[in-house]
């Protein structure tokens, strides 16, 4: 967690300074699923290499950002899978983004179900840099990292996402494509007492308000994403950890996230998490 906490205050310094460094933009190329890259997605990329490349712990890397998995330390005894910087269309309007993570033993080769995390969370890049950490068992921390010192400080020992809440965070532009038990899902989530719409385009700050406050947010497959669109290694299993050691839940259709064995590793799958008793009545 050392060398994450490494890249994870590397990434928050350069967004700081990204639009003075004209680090902000495209880079021009498209990565493997097809999507633009920006250059803060690369630098993101390299710091997270870089910082885990220390001290010869990490034997494997599986990020959004590279085709095939990279092998770092012969004897390294951990797997780590990320998405360096998610959210990253985010970056030009300056709106929050984050980083998603998750640790697992060596044998990236044959990576099992999200079940065999040992640790995930995220961080996320807003008015504070802020960073949840999960492990089966040990529940959900949140830290917040203190830039006078660089240290990540407390703020909350065991998070604990409400049972039930107003939030509900989708892409409602899609919704037109959706199954009709997606839309209907929607529907009854949207005409629950206070609910509340909240789309920020970025999955670690959209999960981050619903983890606090309560609520569900899906990408369900669509038109243009028939699995749904995130990546089931770096986006969905580690939120799934989370959501779960804070007391929610996380679905892909009727299957629990943590539950399904990947068989590519930048499978996607059709996300819904959060509050336990919302998710519950999913998909209907
Ligand atoms: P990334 O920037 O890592 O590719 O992730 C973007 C993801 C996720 O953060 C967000 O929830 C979702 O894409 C937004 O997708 P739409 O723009 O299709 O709503
Ligand atoms: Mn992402
Ligand atoms: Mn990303």
């Amino acid at each position: 967690m050392e060398l994450v906490a490494s890249a994870v205050r590397r990434v928050a310094a350069e967004l700081r300074v990204g639009a003075l460094h004209r680090m902000l933009g495209a880079t021009g190329k498209t990565n493997v699923q097809g999507e633009r890259v920006q250059r803060l997605d690369r630098y993101a990329n390299a710091a997270f290499l870089e910082s885990l490349a220390e001290g010869g712990l990490v034997a494997q890397v599986v990020s959004e950002e590279m085709d095939v998995p990279a092998q770092l330390a012969a004897h390294g005894q951990w797997t780590l899978l990320f998405d360096p910087l998610d959210g990253s269309s985010n970056l030009d309007s300056g709106a929050a983004v984050g980083s998603i993570f998750a640790v697992r033993g060596p044998q990236a080769a044959a990576l099992g179900p999200g079940r065999d995390q040992r640790i995930a969370g995220y961080a996320l890049y807003g008015p504070a840099t802020l960073l949840v950490l999960a492990s089966p068992g040990e529940g959900a921390r949140l830290f917040a990292l203190d830039p006078s010192t660089g240290e990540f400080v407390v703020v909350h020992e065991r998070l604990r996402m409400p049972a039930t809440g107003p939030v509900v965070a989708a892409n409602a532009a899609h919704a037109a494509t959706w199954s009709a038990a997606d839309r209907a899902f929607m529907g009854r989530a949207l005409s629950a007492p206070a609910s509340t719409l909240r789309y920020s385009g970025a999955l670690v700050a959209d999960f981050h308000r619903i983890l606090l406050e309560g609520g569900v947010y899906m990408y369900p497959g669509d038109d243009a994403h028939a699995e749904g669109k995130l990546r089931l290694l770096y986006e969905a299993a580690p939120l799934a950890l989370v959501a779960e050691e804070a007391g929610g839940a996380a679905k892909a259709g009727d299957q629990a996230v943590m539950a399904i064995v990947p068989t590519s590793v930048h499978q996607r799958v059709p996300l819904v998490v959060g509050s336990r008793d919302v998710v519950a009545g999913y998909p209907g």
